[in-house]
């Protein structure tokens, strides 16, 4: 028995361990895959705000209209503007190198990014961009969770621009590092940990907050993120829709099943002594 457990926990650590590292522990994403309505509206956001740049080279416009309940006439009109035939991948016209010129690296093909990074990473990513004035930054803007990242905050027009408001800190900092992230009703609050010159650390609370509004109040663009991320969600694994009905029913004949077998067993076993 001791095995068993001992088996089942070292079977758990690395999940453990892969929640942990990499500093910033994100916000939880929330996304409901069985939403489709949610998935409708991911969709909208992600052909018109993310399809300029990134692909989605492993869905075709059809298996996502018939997945989340698209008529394939609606999306052939509403939704595609880079090609003609509803059959077709979810490509985009950039061509690789002359993106990687545009922004430094080339933007990703998105197909998978749900399962590389995670859906509460996806969702931190897709809300913390601020304004950073380092004239270092191409775009003039910076990321919690992808610090120096190449890509620039194209939800603006939604979300707004958030600034960065520091809290008071000692004065002999020397490093600091965001380790959990929280949204209330005017933005963010960023519990981030600094050291000072002598090792010691502290910790203070900064805060991110819509100081140039765009056209969503902090909370219908935390809503519109988590639409975005649960289409995400859905198109790095489509079959996780049906595998999760197909999950229950089989869960459901093995209970069936395990009562018929007990009933068997006692049936068989009732005259032996
Ligand atoms: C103007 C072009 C452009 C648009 C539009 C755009 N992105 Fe990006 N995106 C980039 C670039 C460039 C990178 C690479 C950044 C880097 O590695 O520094 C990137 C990186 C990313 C990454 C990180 C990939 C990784 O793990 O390294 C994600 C996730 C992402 N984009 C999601 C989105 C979503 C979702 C949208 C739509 C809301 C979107 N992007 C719209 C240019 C764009």
């Amino acid at each position: 028995m001791n095995r068993i457990i001992a088996a089942i926990v070292l079977g758990l650590l690395p999940l453990a361990t892969l929640g942990a590292g990499g500093g910033v522990t994100p916000m939880s994403a929330n996304n409901n895959l069985e939403d489709n309505t949610s998935l409708q509206r991911g969709a909208k956001v992600f052909v018109n705000f993310c399809m300029g740049c990134h692909s989605m080279g492993y869905m075709r416009y059809s298996r996502m209209a018939d997945d989340i309940g698209l008529e394939r006439d609606l999306v052939a009109q509403h939704l595609m503007f880079t090609t003609e035939k509803i059959g077709d991948p979810m490509k985009i016209a950039m061509r690789v190198d002359d993106a990687s010129g545009w922004f430094g690296v080339a933007p990703p093909d998105l197909s998978v990014i749900a399962r590389a990074r995670g859906v509460d990473w996806l969702y931190t990513y897709l809300t913390t961009f601020y304004a950073d004035p380092d004239p270092a930054r191409p775009f003039g803007v910076n990321n919690v969770m992808f610090p120096d990242v190449g890509m620039p905050h194209v939800l603006w027009p939604l979300q707004g621009v958030q600034s960065y408001i520091k809290a008071e800190r000692p004065a002999n900092t020397v490093s600091e590092q965001v380790v959990r992230i929280e949204s209330d009703e005017s933005g963010f609050a960023l519990s981030t940990s600094v050291t000072t010159k002598d090792g010691e650390t502290a910790h203070v609370t900064d805060r991110l907050e819509v100081t140039v509004p765009g056209s969503m109040t902090p909370a219908e663009y935390r809503k519109t993120v988590r639409d975005l991320v649960n289409f995400l969600d859905y198109a790095g694994e489509p079959v996780k829709l049906l595998r999760f009905q197909i999950g229950f029913w089989a869960l459901l004949l093995l209970a069936v099943f395990a009562v018929a077998a007990r009933l068997l067993y006692k049936e068989y076993w009732r005259d032996v002594h």
